[in-house]
């Protein structure tokens, strides 16, 4: 497919390799492909002729590619232009592994009409597909405290206050774009030595924010669990520290039989829902780093459903803050969340 499609920007799939390794004892069946960005799993998972993919994606580009797929694997291939979340919708449930390549794809960093970079000028965007607001609402129309909030709790920003208030000052003059805002955080870092650009804890947290990426993981994580059969696996790719938190807390709690007793065996595994093969993520090799350097913050992490009726209000709880924040967004909808 790559040879035929001639794609700008091409995408290079993280840890393909390792996906296929996890996969391959299972192959043969129906694999939902929560991320297909550029297709690169789905392609792979597909050159075995006795296998079926079902894929999500949120962004509006993605339908081109989907279309290139279905023509060329037919009634193997079928693509929503939907987010994660809405997974649970599904008929088919049947899956051998669901899987989740989280952050960006090659082209929509490129995208300058998505602005998800700094490096871009012009007006503050960051909405990755099926989205309510932009990061222009979000920076001109949210009140300070919010928006130290979003900066502190998505970016890990120790400057969140400052930062938000000259946004609140400098907006009284006019609209910000994302020219201003990279000038007046270089303005509030002054003396900032660190090997990362100042702006990249900010950036961070618009983009998370604007696609509510918090809770599209959480309750993409539960419902993929809730549809999936037994003995079938989850696969995540997290590209940041935030997200590998929330998955790393899912596989482990859940995977972990707390009321077990050595006492009484016949308690053992009641409380267990995954089984965990690896307890440390999977990285990238120093060969794919060097090849795609993009890769080097990936880690990957994977789990089997063993039973069914786990109950999250654990893992939510665990998140409250975090999903509390995401909320604040609702002021700038016109839709309402569904969850
Ligand atoms: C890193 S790329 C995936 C690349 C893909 N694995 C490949 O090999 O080409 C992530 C993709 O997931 C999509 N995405 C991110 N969050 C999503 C969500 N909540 N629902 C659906 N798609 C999402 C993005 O639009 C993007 O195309």
């Amino acid at each position: 497919m790559s040879a035929t499609i001639n794609l700008e920007n091409k995408h290079f799939p993280v840890l393909l390799d390792e996906i296929i390794k996890i996969i391959s004892p299972r192959y043969s069946g129906t694999f939902l492909d929560c991320t297909f960005g550029q297709g690169g799993y789905s392609e792979k998972i597909l050159e075995n002729p006795n296998n079926k993919i079902i894929a999500f994606d949120r962004d509006i580009n993605a339908i081109r590619l989907s279309e290139l797929f279905k023509k060329k694997f037919e009634e193997r291939f079928k693509f929503y232009h939907k987010k994660f979340s809405e997974i649970k919708d599904l008929e088919t449930k049947n899956f051998k592994a669901i899987i989740f390549d989280l952050g960006y794809s090659t082209n929509q960093i490129f995208d300058e009409k998505k602005g998800l970079s700094f490096n871009f000028k012009g007006k503050l965007n960051m909405k990755m597909g099926l989205n309510s607001f932009s990061a222009h609402d979000v920076v001109n129309k949210l009140e300070k405290d919010e928006l130290v909030k979003i900066f502190k709790y998505f970016g890990d920003e120790k400057d969140a206050r400052k930062i938000s208030q000259l946004i609140v000052k400098k907006r009284e003059q006019n609209l910000l774009s994302t020219n201003d805002l990279v000038e007046l955080i270089n303005k509030a870092k002054k003396n900032y030595n660190y090997k990362k650009n100042k702006s990249t804890k900010i950036f961070q947290s618009l983009r998370i924010f604007v696609n509510q990426e918090v809770s599209e993981l959480i309750y993409g994580l539960i419902n993929a669990y809730r549809i999936l059969p037994i003995n079938s696996f989850i696969i995540v790719i997290t590209f940041h520290s935030l997200e590998d938190k929330i998955v790393k807390f899912f596989f482990k709690n859940y995977s972990e039989d707390k009321n077990g007793s050595r006492y009484l065996p016949g308690l053992k595994n009641k409380n267990k829902f995954f089984e965990l093969t690896k307890k440390k993520p999977i990285i990238p090799s120093y060969e794919e780093i060097k090849q795609n350097p993009p890769s080097r913050s990936a880690k990957l992490r994977y789990a089997k459903k063993i039973s069914d009726g786990a109950n999250f209000d654990e893992f939510l709880l665990k998140f409250k803050d975090l999903l509390e924040v995401e909320k604040i967004g609702n002021k700038l909808c016109q839709k309402k969340y569904l969850f």
